[in-house]
């Protein structure tokens, strides 16, 4: 199984990234870009038909058009070639209070515009130390998945908040144990079996290490993806050339 490496950019453009992406010189067969919004337009026009491109965001608010002034829709990222969008990041969860009701519309406006809805989910430390990770994790697909989710058009992205940016990977282990409980909910609750992805202060090495996960479809990396030698490392990684 092909592994696939996903970019989330988040508020930056990595100049000298994209330089390369857009002169074919990194091979994107593997790759996810997840550029600004802002962006998504030139990046669609520019390198659309060889790059894979995802939204950060889509409003819960209409799947088409109307009167939500800074909203962007499903049926507008679908007009920009966006065949994926990631949804419940934990910095729209906490800086923006994005709620699971929100996020459950979301992604019910992607499914029915077959953008495939990278669903972020993950403990913060204090949940992590009370003993309540399942309980979270739970939560939030229970609540987050819509009943249009299949294999076809949904991912879960793992990605514990204590992880993002502080230069702590979870652990082989860590990630294994999240995943068999993930997978163990997806199926008891929803019937379904998704594809699984990582995020989380990822590098080159925590990726050589996690990369035998057996249910790891891939990584979803924010800082590791702004570095030009860091990226062409992780989709090495991908291909087995290192
Ligand atoms: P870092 O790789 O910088 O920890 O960010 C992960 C992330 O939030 C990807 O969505």
């Amino acid at each position: 199984m092909q592994k696939i490496v996903i970019a989330n950019w988040k508020m930056n453009f990595p100049h000298e990234v994209y330089h390369e992406i857009k002169n074919s010189n990194i091979d994107t067969a593997n790759l996810i870009i997840c550029p600004p919004q802002a962006y998504l337009s030139q990046i669609s026009a520019e390198v659309g038909t060889h790059v894979k491109l995802a939204s950060q965001n889509v409003t819960h608010l209409s799947e088409k058009n109307g009167a939500f002034t800074g909203e962007v829709s499903a049926v507008m990222l679908k007009n920009l070639a966006c065949d994926f969008c990631l949804v419940g990041h934990s910095e729209r969860r906490i800086f923006l209070n994005e709620t699971n009701a929100d996020i459950k519309q979301k992604i019910s406006h992607l499914h029915q515009q077959n953008i495939t809805a990278i669903l972020c989910i993950g403990e913060t430390l204090a949940e992590k130390n009370n003993g309540q990770s399942h309980l979270v994790l739970t939560k939030q697909l229970k609540e987050c998945l819509p009943l249009s989710a299949s294999n076809h058009n949904t991912i879960i992205a793992y990605e514990p908040v204590w992880s993002i940016g502080t230069s702590i990977c979870a652990s082989t282990t860590e990630i294994s144990e999240a995943f068999d409980f993930i997978s163990a909910i997806l199926i008891k609750e929803f019937e379904l079996n998704l594809d699984l992805v990582y995020g989380g202060s990822v590098s080159p090495s925590s990726f050589t290490e996690m990369i035998s996960i057996e249910k790891l479809k891939g990584i979803l990396v924010g800082s590791a993806g702004l570095k030009l030698d860091i990226l062409k490392e992780l989709l090495k990684i991908v291909e087995n050339k290192l």
